[in-house]
């Protein structure tokens, strides 16, 4: 079975999301790097091992980054995964386990990387706005993409608003792209585009779209 573990900085609904989904997948522990971190009580209470970090006990980031890579290896997990995760990670931290870090990002990437996304969204007017799960390289917020949700942008929406409407998305495909990471579907093509192994998307075919708005 693979294992990961799962590193947090704050609320961790995508976190519980995850471990709510009874995944083949072994999660060793939840690491946080506030010791505020609402998520850890949660992860505490199902039995999962939970650990902080304190990136604010660290004068430079490569020693916050090289304690997080040791409290990890002692779980020893196959895959980390970020999720709601705030700090931007080194390179070397990145180079140390090549793709086998995950990340969740709140926009359709590579649109609005970086922070406030929905505020970004709102600002450039896009109609279709979302979240992209994808493999983290030391480029922020550009690494292989494996899955995307879409949602409306609709009148009137706030940044609130858009964030409630994406974060739903977020909870639905977390867990799906860690299902096929347990069950080794996700194939690196060439140029590191990442695709699903046998994936059928039944009585769609090549007419599949996603439009907002359409009549
Ligand atoms: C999510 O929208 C995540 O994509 C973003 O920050 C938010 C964290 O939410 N990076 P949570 O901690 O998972 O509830």
């Amino acid at each position: 079975m693979k294992s990961t573990v799962i590193l947090i900085s704050g609320r961790g609904s995508n976190m519980e999301a995850i471990v709510k989904a009874n995944l083949p997948i072994d999660i060793r522990a939840v690491i946080a790097n506030r010791p505020d971190a609402k998520g850890l009580g949660f992860a505490a209470a199902q039995g999962i091992a939970t650990a902080v970090v304190d990136h604010k006990a660290f004068a430079l980031r490569e020693g916050f980054d090289a304690a997080l890579a040791e409290t990890i290896g002692r779980h020893r997990p196959d895959y980390i995964v970020l999720a709601g995760f705030m700090r931007v990670l080194t390179e070397g931290f990145i180079g140390h386990f090549p793709n086998r870090i995950i990340n969740i990002h709140p926009s359709l990437l590579p649109a609005f990387p970086g922070l406030h996304t929905h505020r970004q969204a709102l600002a450039a007017g896009v109609k279709l706005h979302g979240a992209t799960v994808h493999f983290v390289t030391p480029r922020l917020d550009h690494g292989p993409i494996i899955v995307q949700a879409a949602v409306p942008v609709l009148k009137g929406d706030t940044e609130d608003s858009l964030a409630a409407r994406v974060l739903v998305q977020e909870h639905r495909i977390y867990p799906m792209e860690l299902k096929w990471l347990a069950e080794d579907r996700l194939e690196f093509m060439p140029g590191d585009v990442v695709q699903l192994g046998g994936l059928d998307v039944p009585g769609q075919g090549n007419n599949f779209h996603l439009c907002f708005p359409c009549e």
